[in-house]
């Protein structure tokens, strides 16, 4: 069976179609996926039985994989994996443990640091009966239907990103004080001009942002919050419903993802991140 990459009936997305990731990727299989990759940014290939050594081995051919930043959620056997669980991820034991759904706003990864990661993959190792969805936002479209007095306005700004910024949300995992003095941080632009394929998109983090750099906070905030209002709408989204064996990449320099908290079920992702390059 060839190659086929399909399109989602959505603003973004596509499923490869006829590929069996157990088998070697050939230099034209991996040039197909590139190019799905950055035509669709997010990619699903279903029904991949693979051990997580063979995960890592894909991965390796579109990128290098990345340590895990947060220790406490890595596999034990490599810190170039983390397990995405609410069960394994919960970090309140005793009387009080509860399950912690990691991520339910929308975000890009890693946005904190100098130089992002640029992919993040997920294998399904066990997923809920329903429920779990993962939503993804078109942010190349987002900046493509601005305005050209809000496009003016956000061209050449910088973004101050920071993992404990000033505009988190409070409800995600709890940050020791520690966490929070030693919060990285970086700066990046708010229009970030694709490396592989020019386009430019809204690059923002609205859960890991202290502000516009060299704005006053209530500028900065009255700025990002149009901007989240602008791109929070239902037609820049692609929504996955997660079967057992999917593998999802997508593009962290043109999406934005969140994940769902409307299941109870034992859920088990496997994360790798490839890392990326300065921003531009
Ligand atoms: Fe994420």
């Amino acid at each position: 069976m060839s190659l086929e990459v399909r399109a989602f009936d959505a603003p973004l997305g596509a499923e490869i179609i006829g590929l069996d990731l157990n088998d070697p990727l050939g230099p034209e299989t991996v040039e197909t996926i590139n190019q799905a990759f950055f035509d669709h940014h997010v990619l699903a290939i279903r029904d991949q039985d693979i051990s997580m050594d063979r995960f890592m081995d894909v991965a390796g051919c579109f990128g290098t994989l990345q340590s895990q930043h947060v220790k406490h959620y890595a596999h034990p056997n490599t810190d170039k994996v983390s397990m995405i669980s609410p069960q394994l991820n919960d970090d309140r034991s005793g009387p009080n443990a509860k399950p912690l759904y990691r991520g339910i706003t929308f975000h890009t990864d890693h946005s904190y640091f100098p130089v992002p990661c640029k992919a993040t993959l997920l294998h399904a190792k066990q997923t809920p009966s329903k429920g779990g969805d993962t939503r993804f936002l078109n942010m190349h479209t987002v900046y493509d239907d601005l305005t050209e007095e809000m496009k003016n306005k956000v061209d050449g700004l910088n973004c101050l990103h920071r993992l404990a910024g000033s505009r988190r949300n409070k409800t995600g995992r709890v940050m020791s004080d520690e966490e929070i003095q030693n919060s990285p941080t970086a700066v990046h632009p708010l229009v970030w001009v694709h490396e592989d394929t020019g386009r430019k998109a809204i690059y923002f983090n609205p859960n890991r942002m202290d502000g516009i750099e060299g704005w006053s906070d209530e500028d900065s905030d009255a700025l990002l919050d149009e901007l989240e209002a602008l791109s929070f709408q239902a037609r820049y989204e692609y929504r996955h419903k997660w079967k057992p064996h999917d593998v999802v990449i997508w593009d962290n320099r043109s999406v934005l993802h969140a994940a769902t908290d409307d299941y109870d079920e034992p859920r088990l992702l496997h994360r790798i991140l490839l890392e990326g390059t300065k921003p531009s």
